[in-house]
């Protein structure tokens, strides 16, 4: 079967107050202690929790992540959080180019391409977002779209860079909607990022490269998904809010 890392990955957006996350996480890490997950787990939080959870995961078993790092490395950029910064947390991952920061905080290919260098440079895994919107879906072009945005952000990376990338394709009709890509129409977009990543990185990086599946993904039909050739876990959005649903996803590895 599938050797390359598979991961189930947590993407909290903006939920959770800082008592609230805590106890999530602590609840997860809990849980996962209990019964060893047979994947890697990750969960992204808000900035404002990162340094708080890190103090109660065992990351050998649920790593910790952010959900989105400034494209500067440091300076007067008032709000803004800098990869140092979400290192210095103890956090090991952060997530980029996702759909909602595209649309809602206008993010370009050529700013998520900043992000990720500045990422890789401070030691943080990037779990890289890609997904086509339903009218582009309607029209054909998914494989343009996600093909493009790969393009304009990660595939400048080194072959060396590379091996710190984890992919994630997400339907933007799929998030929150309660509408998941059926696992065929998933697997048939996997299949093909992973054949892209042939073409630059050559077989056998692609072979490696983990890339997941996210948008409505439930402890009801991760296992049928995760079964998939080129499916390597998923990126949770509501189902990580709970750490049931959570593990129940998990639990589709096993
Ligand atoms: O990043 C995860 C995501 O956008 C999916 O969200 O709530 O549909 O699982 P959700």
């Amino acid at each position: 079967k599938k050797m390359r890392k598979k991961i189930v990955a947590g993407n909290w957006k903006m939920n959770m107050n800082l008592q609230d996350g805590v106890a999530l996480a602590k609840e997860i890490n809990e849980t996962l202690k209990a019964d060893k997950p047979n994947c890697g787990v990750i969960i992204c939080t808000p900035f404002i929790h990162l340094a708080s959870v890190a103090q109660v995961l065992d990351q050998n078993v649920v790593a910790l992540g952010a959900e989105n790092c400034a494209d500067k490395e440091k300076g007067a950029y008032t709000g803004e959080v800098s990869a140092e910064m979400v290192k210095s947390t103890g956090a090991q991952y952060v997530i980029l180019g996702h759909s909602e920061r595209r649309q809602y905080y206008h993010e370009t290919a050529e700013i998520l391409k900043d992000k990720v260098q500045l990422a890789l440079k401070n030691g943080l895994k990037v779990i890289f977002c890609c997904g086509e919107t339903l009218e582009e879906r309607e029209a054909n072009k998914q494989n343009e779209v996600v093909k493009a945005e790969l393009d304009g952000s990660v595939f400048n990376l080194s072959a060396e860079e590379w091996k710190n990338i984890v992919l994630a394709y997400e339907p933007i009709w799929a998030i929150g909607t309660g509408k998941t890509a059926t696992a065929d129409q998933a697997e048939e977009m996997l299949a093909y990022i992973r054949s892209i990543v042939a073409d630059k990185y050559g077989k056998e990086a692609a072979d490696d490269t983990t890339i997941l599946y996210g948008g409505s993904c439930k402890p009801g039909n991760a296992p049928e998904l995760f079964a998939k050739p080129d499916i390597d876990g998923g990126l949770i959005g509501g189902a990580s809010l709970k750490a049931a649903d959570f593990k129940g996803i998990i639990d589709a590895w096993k």
